[in-house]
């Protein structure tokens, strides 16, 4: 027979089944399983708080307890004078302690995440927030890419974060808390990675249609191999090796592709959506909208709408060939 919720059996259940979502929430990509400064700069203070928080319930449940004990036993005779001492000590001094301790503690991770974590000397990058993906732009050779960002293991990396529109937030849980773009202004946070690995990041702040479609991801990965993708990405794009794709080319330089989208190395050189240099090795389109496969590809040029509604790319009619050979042109872009 199964188990009321109101009965003592089932709740145990639900609580242990609770606890266990709650914990499953500790690992994988999770602010509580961090992987790098500002994170864990975070997450220390996160268990500081439960900790203390925990203490402090524990406390008043005790004391809770021994009322209601005192009340059974028809215990309650208490002197005034004793009544204002146990009120001053639990009521002000008590709460004066915890509190002005969690606030130094707080103060102590503001100031951390705000200033220049050490180590090696950072690597600069710009990041802007738009409507609703992500522009990330490396200084030092100029090469611009979008919702992907690389990083070289233990090397410390200033981001830059400005809008182009609207408040986003950069927030990536396993790395760095989250630091607002705000428009007219520069605001820094700290980027540095213990372990290679992919970090999803995303935008937390609401932003309007499609703020739950404003992912990126943080690649972290060895120097040789970060400074190896910062070459490929800040040179041309490859060129079109088949004739098919030479087409592709052609059909995104003369069509509306290259209003809005630039391709290093090609006439195309808009500036209103991401730069698509190396679109063929990106993990997602539409900054997390669709994985990047051929179909959803096509899918996304065709009509973008039908799988991001707020997004502001319009949908293009094109031939079936034409559309066949910038496919081509575009997945080759690696
Ligand atoms: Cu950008 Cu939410």
């Amino acid at each position: 027979m199964p188990r009321a919720v109101g009965s003592p059996g089932g709740r145990l259940g639900a609580v242990v089944t609770t606890t266990i979502v709650a914990l499953g929430g500790c690992s994988g990509n999770s602010a509580l399983n961090p992987k790098g400064y500002g994170a864990r700069q975070v997450t220390t203070l996160w268990w500081w708080l439960f900790w203390v928080s925990l203490a402090v319930w524990v406390i008043v449940m005790l004391f809770v307890g021994w009322a209601l004990l005192r009340r059974q036993r028809r215990d309650v005779t208490v002197r005034g004078g004793d009544a204002r001492g146990f009120v001053a000590i639990t009521g002000i001094v008590a709460p004066l302690v915890v509190l002005v301790g969690v606030y130094a503690v707080s103060l102590r991770t503001q100031v951390a995440l705000g200033s220049f974590p050490g180590g090696r000397d950072a690597v600069e990058l710009e990041v802007v927030g738009h409507r609703w993906w992500w522009q990330a732009r490396y200084p030092a050779t100029g090469a611009v890419t979008a919702n992907e960002i690389h990083i070289p293991v233990g090397e410390t990396v200033r981001v830059r974060l400005t809008t182009a529109d609207v408040i986003h937030s950069f927030w990536v849980p396993q790395l760095a808390p989250k630091t607002d773009t705000v428009a007219g202004q520069v605001n820094t946070a700290w980027l540095r990675a213990d372990r290679a690995g992919r970090y999803p990041g995303r935008c937390a702040e609401y932003c309007g249609l499609e703020h739950a479609m404003m992912d990126f991801l943080v690649v972290a990965e060895p120097a040789e191999e970060y400074r190896a993708w910062l070459r490929r990405v800040s040179g041309p794009a490859r060129s079109p090796s088949t004739p098919q794709e030479r087409e592709g080319l052609r059909v995104f330089e003369t069509s509306d592709c290259a209003a809005c989208h630039a391709i290093s190395g090609t006439r195309a050189r808009g500036r209103v959506g991401p730069d698509l240099t190396t679109i063929g090795s990106r993990w997602s389109i539409g900054a997390g909208a669709v994985p990047n496969t051929i179909g959803d590809l096509g899918g996304w040029i065709s009509n973008a709408r039908t799988l991001k509604p707020g997004n502001a790319m319009p949908p293009q009619p094109l031939a079936a060939a034409d559309l066949q050979a910038l496919l081509a042109y575009l997945v080759s872009l690696k």
